[in-house]
């Protein structure tokens, strides 16, 4: 088993191993215990403006950088500048970059301490649901080249993750659904046991109930890493991750849909598939979960056109292509699905 310390509780520490290093987890920590974990003096920040504006006392007495928001700059143009900086700062090989942020933050951060002087340390303060329980968590870490996302980078972990809750008091509400949209997923591949609970409770709820919120946060870090140390470079089980998000890709930039939105609508269509190819009978439930967290399970869309993008899809492997389905809730599975045949399901989606 690879869970070297304690069991996480209030300021613990949880340390999961990974093929070439380990990394810390601090789960129910606080960024006011930053300094416990890195020297402020070799600790450089990166954050964008929205975290920074919401929240610039917690950044007082640290070396910050702020960046533009959004995805349109996590480009290499974006991240030259940012090695300026470092430079400019007299950031060397013991400094450490934390980014604090959502995913395109710490992508960005995890991308560029890679490359930096041939490599530094970085560690990450997750600040959007989505980051929390996804992009922080697995040591992939890229950049945007024109349309093709995260098409430059590379697979390095972390030193260190820490979570604090006070960041989720200011993030907007389409992020909230972003983040529970790949929480549901979670569920559906891997814990009928977190599906159950996320039908009994709701958005507001986890809103409004910090401890609730923390609880969900921190299973769902642990069931994504468990994940990524079983499969780090994505030959297998990991692939599982990927439930919702074949056609979920396709559509979202067919119609430029929100990210969960998108995902939403694809584990619908997967659910579908499922029924067809490994008899799963619960799509009616998967539907109701969605919706209850306020997401989309249907729209018109160009099928061919869907379909011609996910052939060019990087999944694809010959004539078939693989696709992550559903057994029954909680039970994902990898299947390949041949070409010709899957074209004809999505037609009839
Ligand atoms: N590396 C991985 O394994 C992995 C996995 C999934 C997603 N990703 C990447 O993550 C990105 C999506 O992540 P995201 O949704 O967190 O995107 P994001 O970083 O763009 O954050 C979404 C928006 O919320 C704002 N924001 C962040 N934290 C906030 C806070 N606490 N309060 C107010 N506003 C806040 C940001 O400024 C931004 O406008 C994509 O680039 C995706 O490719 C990476
Ligand atoms: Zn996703």
């Amino acid at each position: 088993m690879a869970i070297i310390n304690s069991p996480l509780g209030v300021g613990g520490k949880q340390s999961y191993k990974f093929s070439s290093s380990s990394v810390d987890y601090y789960l129910a920590n606080g960024i006011s215990h930053l300094k416990e974990i890195v020297d402020p003096g070799s600790a450089i920040i990166i954050t964008d403006e929205n975290v920074f504006n919401a929240h610039t006392k917690r950044f007082k007495n640290w070396k910050t950088i702020v960046l533009k928001a959004g995805e349109e700059h996590k480009i290499q143009a974006t991240v030259d500048k940012l090695i300026e900086q470092l430079i400019e700062m007299g950031a060397d090989r013991r400094s450490v970059l934390v980014g604090v942020g959502g995913g395109v933050i710490t992508d960005i951060t995890g991308y560029t301490a890679s490359v930096y002087m041939r490599g530094i340390r970085f560690g990450f303060i997750p600040t959007t649901i989505l980051s929390m329980v996804d992009a922080s968590i697995g040591g992939k870490n890229g950049i945007d080249v024109g349309l093709y996302k995260n098409m430059v980078g590379v697979i390095r972990q972390p030193s260190f993750i820490l979570h604090d809750m006070v960041f989720v008091n200011s993030l907007p509400q389409h992020e909230w659904e972003n983040g529970f949209a790949e929480i549901i997923k979670h569920a559906c591949i891997k814990d009928a046991a977190m599906f159950r609970q996320l039908e009994a409770n709701s958005l507001k709820n986890y809103q409004s109930r910090k401890t609730l919120l923390c609880a969900l946060i921190q299973r769902n870090a642990i069931l994504k890493t468990k994940l990524v140390q079983k499969d780090e470079f994505e030959s297998g089980d990991r692939k599982l991750l990927n439930f919702g998000h074949t056609l979920g890709h396709a559509i979202e930039n067919m119609y430029a849909l929100p990210h969960g939105h998108a995902v939403a609508i694809g584990m619908v269509a997967a659910c579908r598939i499922s029924e067809q190819l490994c008899g799963f009978k619960q799509t009616d439930s998967v539907l109701a979960l969605l919706s209850k967290y306020r997401l989309p399970v249907y729209i018109e869309f160009d099928k061919a056109k869907a379909f011609d993008i996910l052939q060019k899809d990087k999944k694809k492997v010959n004539t078939a292509m693989s696709y992550v389905l559903l057994e029954k809730i909680g039970r994902g599975v990898i299947k390949s699905i041949p070409i010709k045949e899957l074209e004809s399901i999505i037609n009839e989606l």
